[in-house]
């Protein structure tokens, strides 16, 4: 067998483990297996790269890719292991950078060693010569526009520039524009490859990504993660079809199509519309004025809450961010376990885009030990709150705000939310009265059979802890 037709076949298995990866990532039984095939299928993908590229290449070639790998998994380890969950989505925006840049560089290598080079020009068929520009042309801008998309969510997500929408007048225009343009550009690079031209490319898709991102506010920021990490994947495709490596090809669809497929359920969650995050520019929300009077809260002390929950047939616990910023997940798994074996119902609402991440909330959860089959989502649980004694609303806000249904003229209207309110009983786990990420007020505080109990959230669960 010829070293193609091994690393052929181990980039079949290996695209087949990538495969089978997404689908046990897709559910919590199975996750653990499914980073396991993710790995596998990885390693076998290097493992026979690095042994195809040393068939065909000179001792500094070699050297070269050692040189690259061992630093390049250097950094990744580092990183990896330093990184904060709520730092994950800085984290993944610059990775997704390197993936555009990649692309930008693989197209343009592409171009100096066919299009621009006589000789390798005659060894391409004309007919395909056409088609090896448009694979160029098209790389070059894909990858561009995740390039600087990404680091400017990157600059956005850790603070570095400010998260306000940058409003260029006409902005949709702008966008239009530079799509027609690229179409343009694209056709006169087919008929006549140029320097120049693949210059104007990289440079308008570099203005691009740039505009695309800065136009969208801070706060739908995690949703334009998800659409670059689909941007990223077809770029990663894109360079595929140019290196001629289907497994390029087949990984970067995956990760494209499952990308675009988070970024929509992300908007639905969130009652975005998905055509507009695509066109790169909503989201100009911001902190809202809001001077309605909402009446009086009421507090409740963590000892009356311990005695609420002995009490308590059921309990619903619905976690958001602030679990994750007080770390609070060990303290609430905990807690559920001292709540069943008092035989009382325990279970999770969680919200889609609870957090700061989809998913967030149930990797804590996981990592605390909670039982899967407690956690339920928001779809499953919501016609059973009028049914349930306790909610414990622990670091939760916008996701289970009343306004989104109740107030069409709420920011957050029409968002899908989890209907804490029905309860019997709702205690809110905060540190103070001030909104959440979407920066509106919350009714459901003011509500009569809400209960604010301040603080810290591990350090209240576990005042609840001491008592019970
Ligand atoms: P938020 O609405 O952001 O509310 C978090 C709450 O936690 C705040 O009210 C905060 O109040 C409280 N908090 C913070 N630190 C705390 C601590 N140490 N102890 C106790 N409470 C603490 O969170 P959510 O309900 O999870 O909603 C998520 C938001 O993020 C939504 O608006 C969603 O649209 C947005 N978002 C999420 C995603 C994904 S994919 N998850 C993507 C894009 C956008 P205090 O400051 O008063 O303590």
């Amino acid at each position: 067998m010829s070293a193609s037709t091994a690393a052929a076949a181990a980039y079949i298995v290996a695209a087949l483990l990538f495969i089978l990866s997404l689908a046990g990532l897709s559910r919590h039984e199975t996750a653990k297996a499914g980073n396991a095939y993710g790995m596998a299928g990885m390693a076998i993908a290097l493992v026979a790269t690095i042994g195809l590229a040393t068939r065909n290449s000179s001792g500094v070639g070699i050297a070269l890719l050692v040189v690259a790998m061992v630093a390049g998994a250097a950094i990744g380890l580092w990183r990896a292991a330093r990184v904060e969950m709520t730092g994950m989505p800085e984290l993944i925006a610059i990775l997704h950078s390197f993936v555009g840049l990649a692309a930008v560089l693989v197209g343009w290598n592409g171009y100096l060693s066919v299009e621009a080079d006589a000789e390798n020009q005659t060894e391409v068929a004309g007919n395909l010569l056409g088609i090896h520009s448009a694979e160029v042309v098209i790389g070059v801008f894909i990858g561009a526009v995740t390039f600087t998309g990404s680091i400017v969510a990157f600059l956005k997500l850790s603070a570095r520039i400010s998260s306000n929408p940058l409003v260029l007048p006409g902005k949709n225009a702008l966008n239009l524009g530079a799509l027609v343009a690229f179409a343009v550009l694209t056709v006169v690079f087919v008929v006549e490859p140029n320097l120049l031209v693949l210059s104007a490319v990289t440079l308008l898709a570099l203005a691009l990504g740039w505009h695309l991102v800065a136009s969208i506010g801070g706060g739908d920021m995690p949703v334009v993660v998800s659409m670059l990490n689909s941007y990223s994947g077809w770029a990663a495709a894109a360079s595929g079809f140019l290196l001629g490596n289907d497994l390029l090809i087949i990984t970067g669809a995956l990760v494209g199509s499952s990308g675009a497929y988070l970024s929509y359920i992300m908007c639905k969650a969130m009652n975005r519309s998905f055509i507009s995050v695509i066109a790169g520019g909503f989201g100009i929300q911001g902190n809202v004025s809001d001077d309605r009077d909402y009446g009086e809260h009421t507090e409740i002390s963590a000892e009356d809450t311990a005695d609420l929950l002995r009490e308590a047939a059921s309990v619903v616990i619905t976690p958001g961010y602030g679990m994750a910023v007080a770390q609070a997940q060990g303290a609430v798994a905990e807690l559920t376990r001292k709540l069943r074996a008092k035989d009382i119902d325990v279970r999770f609402g969680i919200h889609p885009v609870a957090g700061r991440l989809p998913g967030h909330m149930n990797v804590l959860l996981a990592e605390a030990r909670v039982p899967y089959d407690v956690v339920l989502e928001m779809d499953e649980i919501n016609d059973d709150f009028a049914r349930t004694s306790v909610v414990l609303v622990i670091g939760a806000n916008d996701t289970v705000n009343p306004a989104a249904t109740d107030d069409p003229g709420s920011p957050i209207a029409g968002m899908p939310v989890l209907k804490v309110w029905e309860a019997e009983r709702v205690i809110v786990f905060k540190r103070s009265m001030s909104t959440g990420y979407a920066g509106v007020q919350n009714p459901l505080f003011f509500r009569e059979n809400s209960r604010m109990l301040f603080g810290d959230a591990r350090e209240r669960v576990e005042d609840i802890l001491r008592t019970l």
